[in-house]
């Protein structure tokens, strides 16, 4: 007998940062679930290019999401190339280490105005796109330091930190039509690790580190879940988070 149709047949699904690493992994796995992927990339153009023809000539977005006029015309964008939005995976990020009494004003608003604000007028523009179709599904990529403090990455962790509350409070916002959840990714290594991801590897009860495949069936699994399941957190994280 022939499977049944998955959940995310010929759904419209925008990825962030979708060109390389766990983007291009989320990408991947949702073509091969049958989803229309819209890739989106900011200046890794070749390995976006790369990334839409393996997920069958996906088309492809380009926008610096640091800017919200920016995030406004992919958005217009995604309309007029595809018609419609049912999915939405929030993954482009910025990560940095830098000592807290180190940081400058500089540091903090390159991490936060990619990972908390872009992320915020994303989720506004994607639900105002659903809406119009009915509704849709909004994961955002948080990260293990957004439920984990991490010393030397306090400003990263307060952005991820911030995913997560933004997660749960649009959950209520866009309820009912559009659910809002988070996949929370330990490591997940690409090459060689540094010493402070050897260390978190060695502590990681998995004994090991994930990969991009496995961050993305979390996120195949809230995009075809129904809209009894929102404002929740998944830790892919080998269970680090229960250290
Ligand atoms: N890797 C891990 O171990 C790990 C652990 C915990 C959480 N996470 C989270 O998982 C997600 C993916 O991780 P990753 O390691 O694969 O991410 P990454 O390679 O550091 O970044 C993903 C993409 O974000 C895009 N991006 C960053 N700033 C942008 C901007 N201003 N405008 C447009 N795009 C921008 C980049 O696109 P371009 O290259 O096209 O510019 C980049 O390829 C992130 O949310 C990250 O915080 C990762």
């Amino acid at each position: 007998m022939a499977n049944p149709p998955s959940s995310l047949q010929d759904k419209v699904v925008l990825v962030t940062g979708a060109a390389k690493r766990i983007g291009r992994g989320i990408a991947l796995r949702l073509a091969r679930e049958g989803a229309r992927v819209a890739i989106h990339y900011g200046n890794s153009e070749a390995e976006a290019r790369a990334t839409a023809a393996e997920c069958g000539g996906a088309p492809l977005f380009r926008a610096n999401l640091e800017s919200v006029a920016e995030i406004e015309r992919m958005f217009d964008e995604v309309k007029g190339t595809l018609g419609r939005l049912d999915g939405l995976v929030n993954n482009a990020a910025r990560f940095t280490r830098r000592d807290p009494l180190e940081v400058t004003e500089a540091d903090w608003d390159f991490i936060h105005s990619v990972n908390l604000k872009a992320v915020f007028f994303c989720c506004q523009n994607g639900a105002r796109l659903m809406r119009k179709t009915g509704g849709g599904r909004i994961v955002n990529i948080s990260s293990l330091g957004g439920l984990r403090p991490w010393a030397d990455h306090a400003h990263y962790c307060a952005s991820k930190a911030g995913v997560i509350m933004l997660t749960r409070a649009l959950a209520k916002a866009f309820a009912p039509e559009i659910t809002v959840n988070s996949v929370a990714p330990g490591v997940i290594p690409f090459g060689e690790l540094d010493a402070e991801a050897t260390r978190m590897v060695q502590a990681t009860p998995a004994l090991r580190g994930g990969t991009p495949d496995e961050v993305a069936g979390a996120v195949v699994y809230f995009l075809g879940a129904s809209n009894f399941i929102t404002g929740q957190i998944v830790a892919v994280d080998g269970g680090l988070s229960q250290r």
